[in-house]
């Protein structure tokens, strides 16, 4: 298909991520109609074996790259017409984030703000400079956030609504914090289309196994400690990753611009319950007598600033969107579960780092 057969040119960034893989593979199935461009530096979260089954699809390309190369970013946006972004490229662990918090200011706030900048010189007509063609689709900068931001709740029944004060606390949180800002910002001063939405935590085949989900099945298939914080009491509303990706589609394709949707499973889990529950699951598929693993649970530290509880009031995209998560978290758990363990040669290839050397192999660089 030639450049101009295209009904829109979609820049996803971080698609060789976990969740990002997720929304590139529904987009380029989803919609042929659409070429979909995938920006991701590939740092040690960015795997190319997360799209073996759509890497030859036609509507799809590959660019590697840093989301703060600005000479680079208007390159691509010129050489491929880019008229969307979805963004999701970002450093996204909160334990690293604590570690060096410098390489999340560079890559969440710097890297977003040069994005949003070469978005705003691509599309908006300086003064006296080029109008935009009318025909061409109206564009959009799709910004995928997270309910850190919104910092933590208490042990009631409140939940983080689109109105919550932003209220971060990791250097994590802090840094999607003001890239949420900073996308505000470039709404309400230049004019920049943008919707931003902000998820609670994701689980789901391809999570890189440092999070706590991934971590632990690989754990307990090779027995060893499962590390769990402080006393295990923080609570986390989980989702699975693809109604994320399809929330991430409805948003993308129906949500108001300037507008924020938050998106969550209505799934709240105290960590150690989690713990207890994937211990029973992963016990029963490896055919562990119930309640082997248990013995593999150590408590240990807390977390710095370990916020206590997030919690999603995802209403306003149930009634505006009519999203709903499709799982149940004992059907995604489950299925999380199987697919880490069917899946050995990726999860040996991830944590030996062999992935790393994939982009090499394919694109001979
Ligand atoms: P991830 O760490 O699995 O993937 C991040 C991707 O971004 C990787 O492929 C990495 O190579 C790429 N990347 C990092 N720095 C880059 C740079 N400078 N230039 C280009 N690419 C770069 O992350 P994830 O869990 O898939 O999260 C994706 C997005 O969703 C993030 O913005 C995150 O804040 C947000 N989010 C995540 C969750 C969750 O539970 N994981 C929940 C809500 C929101
Ligand atoms: P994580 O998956 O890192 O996501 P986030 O910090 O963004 O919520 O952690 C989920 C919860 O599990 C969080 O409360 C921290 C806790 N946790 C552990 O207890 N042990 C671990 O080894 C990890 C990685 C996380």
């Amino acid at each position: 298909m030639s450049k101009g057969a295209f009904q829109r040119n979609i820049l996803i960034t971080g698609g060789a991520g976990f969740i990002g893989s997720h929304v590139v593979r529904l987009f380029v199935n989803n919609y042929p109609e659409y070429r979909i461009i995938n920006l991701d530096k590939l740092t040690y979260a960015g795997n190319l074996q997360n799209l073996t089954d759509i890497e030859d699809k036609p509507n799809y390309t590959f660019a590697r790259g840093d989301i703060r190369d600005a000479e680079m970013l208007a390159a691509l946006f010129r050489d491929y017409s880019i008229d969307s972004v979805i963004h999701l490229a970002a450093e996204s662990h909160v334990d690293r984030s604590i570690k060096d918090p410098f390489t999340f200011a560079e890559t969440n706030v710097m890297g977003t703000l040069a994005l949003l900048e070469t978005a705003r010189r691509s599309w908006l007509p300086s003064p006296g400079g080029e109008i935009r063609d009318e025909a061409a689709p109206a564009p959009l900068f799709y910004h995928v956030s997270t309910d850190e931001v919104y910092g933590e709740l208490g042990f009631d029944n409140t939940l983080f609504t689109e109105e919550t004060r932003y209220d971060p606390h990791s250097p994590y949180s802090a840094s999607k914090a003001a890239s949420d800002h900073f996308v505000r910002a470039y709404h309400d001063t230049y004019g920049l289309p943008v919707v931003i939405s902000n998820c609670s935590n994701n689980y789901g085949p391809y999570q890189f196994p440092e999070k706590l989900i991934p971590l632990f099945i690989n754990n307990i298939r090779n027995k060893k400690p499962l590390p769990v914080y402080g006393k295990g009491e923080n609570v986390r509303d989980w989702l699975y990753v693809e109604d994320h990706a399809r929330a991430i589609d409805l948003v993308f394709h129906r949500g108001k611009v300037s507008e924020t949707y938050n998106i969550g499973g209505f799934n709240e889990w105290k960590n150690i319950d989690l713990i207890k529950t994937m211990i029973k699951v992963a016990d029963r598929i490896l055919g562990n007598p119930e309640g082997t693993s248990l013995e593999l649970i150590t408590y240990v530290t807390d977390r710095a600033g370990h916020d206590l509880r997030y919690a999603i009031d995802a209403t306003k995209i149930q009634k505006e969107l009519g999203w709903e998560p499709s799982l149940q978290f004992e059907e995604g758990i489950e299925k999380t579960i199987r697919w880490y363990l069917d899946n050995l040669e990726w999860l040996a290839n991830v944590t030996s780092g062999d992935y790393l050397h994939y982009y090499e192999q394919m694109y001979g660089e």
